[in-house]
């Protein structure tokens, strides 16, 4: 049920394909590839070309093939989708605020034959889920600012989990909820809590010389009873 997104941010991008095969060895779910394009967020990383160099890192010993979560932090959205797409992007996700048609975003993103998410700041409402939950894959609450890496979690985002999964729950379709930003193993607990299902991690787990033992102290936590009685708490 929970998926473990390690954010290569945090990586060494001098040596990413090694990077991306030690967190999936260390028990990754998914790659998260933050795309920053210097106008909508201040920073700039990563293109298409190294999503497709990457692809064929994305895989476990066994041969399975390991999801490449597009999280595209850039202002137009849709030409640069579809390079995304192309490259080998399994999951795409974006700022509905940073296109102008955030529904025709969804339908090119689908048609390219990628699952597709939206992705919400801290200050965003959830509104545009009213008429766009029945097409989307994911749903993305930031619980950072989007640009930078290892800054502290931003509370606020859990009780956004929480409307977003009233939402989909509503909607009875089958759509993740992931939670982005200052996710460690000593808050992701709250954080599943409140009803996310995915989380990334960046800092948390490059910024430590042993991925494996934060992914299993993450796991760890998740397997815990709750840590808050659920009980007075909407399960709608
Ligand atoms: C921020 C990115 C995050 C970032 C998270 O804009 O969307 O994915 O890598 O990094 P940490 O886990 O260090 O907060
Ligand atoms: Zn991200």
């Amino acid at each position: 049920m929970y998926r473990i997104a390690p954010s290569i941010l945090s990586a060494d991008c001098a040596k990413l394909g090694d990077e991306v095969r030690a967190v999936i060895a260390a028990g990754a779910d998914w790659i998260h590839l933050d795309v920053m394009d210097n106008h909508y967020v201040p920073n700039l990383t990563f293109g298409p070309m190294i999503c497709k160099a990457l692809k064929p890192h994305a895989v476990r010993a066994d041969g399975a093939k390991v999801p490449l979560d597009v999280h595209m932090m850039v202002r137009p959205v849709d030409a640069l989708a579809q390079l995304f797409a192309q490259a080998g992007a399994d999951l795409i996700s974006f700022h509905p605020d940073a296109t102008a048609h955030a529904h025709r975003s969804v339908q090119a993103i689908k048609a390219a034959g990628c699952q597709v998410g939206l992705v919400f700041n801290p200050a965003m409402p959830l509104d545009v889920l009213d008429w766009l939950i029945d097409d989307i894959d994911l749903v993305l609450v930031m619980s950072v600012n989007p640009g930078f890496g290892g800054q502290s979690f931003i509370d606020s985002a859990l009780r956004k989990v929480e409307a977003a999964r009233k939402r989909i729950a509503a909607s009875g379709r089958d759509v993740r909820l992931e939670i982005d930003g200052g996710i460690k193993p000593g808050n992701i607990r709250r954080a599943a809590d409140a009803g996310a299902d995915t989380f990334v991690a960046g800092s948390a787990i490059f910024g430590q010389p042993d991925y494996a033992a934060v992914v299993a102290a993450m796991r760890r936590a998740l397997e815990r009873e709750s840590a808050e009685p659920l009980t007075g708490r909407s399960e709608t």
